[in-house]
C-alpha cells in the first residue's frame, strides 16, 4: 500500500471518456478524461458553459434532471463507482465531498450552524450529540472561525459569505474525505475573502493530504495553487498537463487566447479579448469546438482533433501539430512573443503570492 501525505493511503479518482448530453441530444461534455490523486490540487478551467460543473456533478452522481449520461466511467481507487449509486452512494460525503459557489444558498436558512454541523458529525460517526458538538467546535476553529460557540448558534443569514463558506468547508470535511470538489468556491466572495478562503483550502489540503478538484475561471488561482490543470472548451479538454507547463508554455490556441485575455500588469500590452463568445463553438463531437473563434483554424478543424503530446503529460487537442507562436492569433506572428502566465517564483508560499500580488 502506498502512503500519501499525512500518512494516508494514496487515493485516486479517474474519469474516463465522460460524455453527457442534454435531453435535446446536444453533447455538453465530450469524452473528458481527468484524474485527481490524494495530495494534489487539479484545476478545471474554462469559460462559462464549458462543462466544468457538469463534470463535477457527474463525478458526484448529482447530474441535474435533463442531463443524460452518454458514456464514460468514474473510478475510485480502481473500482467503478460511476454515478455513486447503490452500494457506492455513501462515497458521496464520506470519501468525496464538495463545496459550491454560493455557500449561503447551500445552507438551510431554518437551521443554525450548530444543527447543520452536529448533524454532519453524527452522520459520519460521532457517537453522541455531545461528541458531535465537540467535533464541530474543533472543526470551526480549524477552518478559522473564532468564537465557535457563537457561530454554532448563528443562522445562515447572520453569516458573511466568507464565514458561510468556512462553515460549508467544515461540514464537507466532517467525514474526513479523501477528495474535495470545489466548484468556484470563491466566485461569490469579495477579493480579500477569496484570498483567505483559497489560503484555507490550500492549508487544509496540505495538512490532510486531500485531493482537490478546483473549478475556477481564474488562471491566476490555477498558477498559484494547482499542480495539474485541464482546460475545457465546449465540453472538451483542449489542453492538459502540469500547471507549470500549460500556463508557462501554453500550446493550444484556446489556452493561449485565454491567457492573452487576462490583464497582466507586468506586460505593457493590454489584454486581448477572445473574439466571439463562449457560445460560438462547433457542436461537441463534430469538430474542434473552438473552430469558430480560432484564427489558426484550417479546413481539417471541422473534424475532431487528435490529442497531441506536447511533452510528458502535457497534451493538447488540435489539428496543428507544430507549436505555433504564442497566442496563435491576433498578434504579429513574425515577432517572437512571450505568452506564459507569470508563474510564482520557486520557494514562495502561495499565501504570500496572493497577498503580495
Ligand atoms: N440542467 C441543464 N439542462 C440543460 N443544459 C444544461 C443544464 N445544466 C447545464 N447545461 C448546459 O451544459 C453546458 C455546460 O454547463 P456547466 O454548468 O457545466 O458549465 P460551467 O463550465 O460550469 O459554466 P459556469 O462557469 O458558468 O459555471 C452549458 O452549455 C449549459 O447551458
Ligand atoms: S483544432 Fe483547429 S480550430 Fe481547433 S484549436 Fe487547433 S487549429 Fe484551432
Ligand atoms: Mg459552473
Amino acid at each position: 500500500m502506498t502512503l500519501g501525505m499525512a500518512g494516508r493511503p494514496t487515493a485516486r479518482i479517474e474519469v474516463e471518456g465522460l460524455t453527457l448530453a442534454s435531453a435535446a441530444g446536444d453533447i455538453l461534455v465530450n469524452d473528458v478524461d481527468l484524474a485527481v490523486s490524494s495530495g494534489e490540487i487539479v484545476a478545471l478551467v474554462g469559460e462559462s458553459g464549458s462543462g466544468k460543473s457538469l463534470t463535477a456533478l457527474a463525478i458526484l452522481g448529482l447530474l441535474p434532471r435533463g442531463i443524460m449520461w452518454r458514456g464514460g466511467r468514474v473510478r475510485l481507487n480502481g473500482t467503478d463507482v460511476t454515478g455513486l449509486a447503490g452500494p457506492h452512494a455513501s462515497i458521496r460525503g464520506r470519501q468525496i465531498a464538495a463545496i459550491f459557489q454560493d455557500p449561503q444558498a447551500s445552507l438551510d436558512p431554518r437551521w443554525t450552524v450548530g444543527r447543520y454541523l452536529t448533524g454532519q458529525f453524527r452522520r459520519y460517526g460521532a457517537t453522541s450529540q455531545r461528541a458531535a458538538r465537540a467535533a464541530a467546535v474543533d472543526m470551526l476553529a480549524r477552518v478559522g472561525l473564532g468564537d465557535p460557540a457563537r457561530i454554532l448558534g448563528a443562522f445562515p443569514h447572520e453569516l458573511s459569505g466568507g464565514m458561510a463558506q468556512r462553515v460549508m468547508i467544515a461540514g464537507a470535511l466532517a467525514a474526513g474525505p479523501q477528495f474535495l470538489i470545489a466548484d468556484e468556491p470563491t466566485t461569490a466572495l469579495d477579493v480579500t475573502t477569496q484570498a483567505q478562503i483559497l489560503d484555507l483550502l490550500e492549508d487544509l489540503q496540505a495538512d490532510t493530504g486531500l485531493g482537490v478538484l478546483l473549478i475556477t475561471h481564474d488562471l491566476g488561482v490555477v498558477a498559484e495553487m494547482a499542480q495539474r490543470v485541464a482546460v475545457l472548451y465546449g465540453g472538451t479538454v483542449m489542453e492538459t498537463g502540469e500547471a507549470a507547463d500549460v500556463l508557462g508554455a501554453p500550446w493550444h490556441p484556446y489556452t493561449q487566447a485565454l491567457l492573452a485575455s487576462m490583464p497582466d500588469l507586468a506586460q505593457p500590452a493590454p489584454p486581448r479579448p477572445i473574439s466571439g463568445s463562449p457560445g460560438d463553438r462547433l457542436a461537441a463531437g463534430t469538430g474542434c469546438p473552438f473552430q469558430p473563434r480560432c484564427r489558426d483554424a484550417i479546413a481539417l478543424c471541422a473534424q475532431r482533433p487528435p490529442s497531441v503530446v506536447v511533452s510528458g503529460s502535457h497534451r493538447a487537442a488540435c489539428h496543428r501539430s507544430e507549436p505555433r507562436l504564442p497566442h496563435g492569433f491576433g498578434g504579429d506572428k513574425t515577432q517572437p512573443q512571450t505568452s506564459g502566465y507569470p508563474l510564482p517564483a520557486a520557494g514562495t508560499s502561495s499565501a504570500e503570492r496572493r497577498h503580495v500580488g
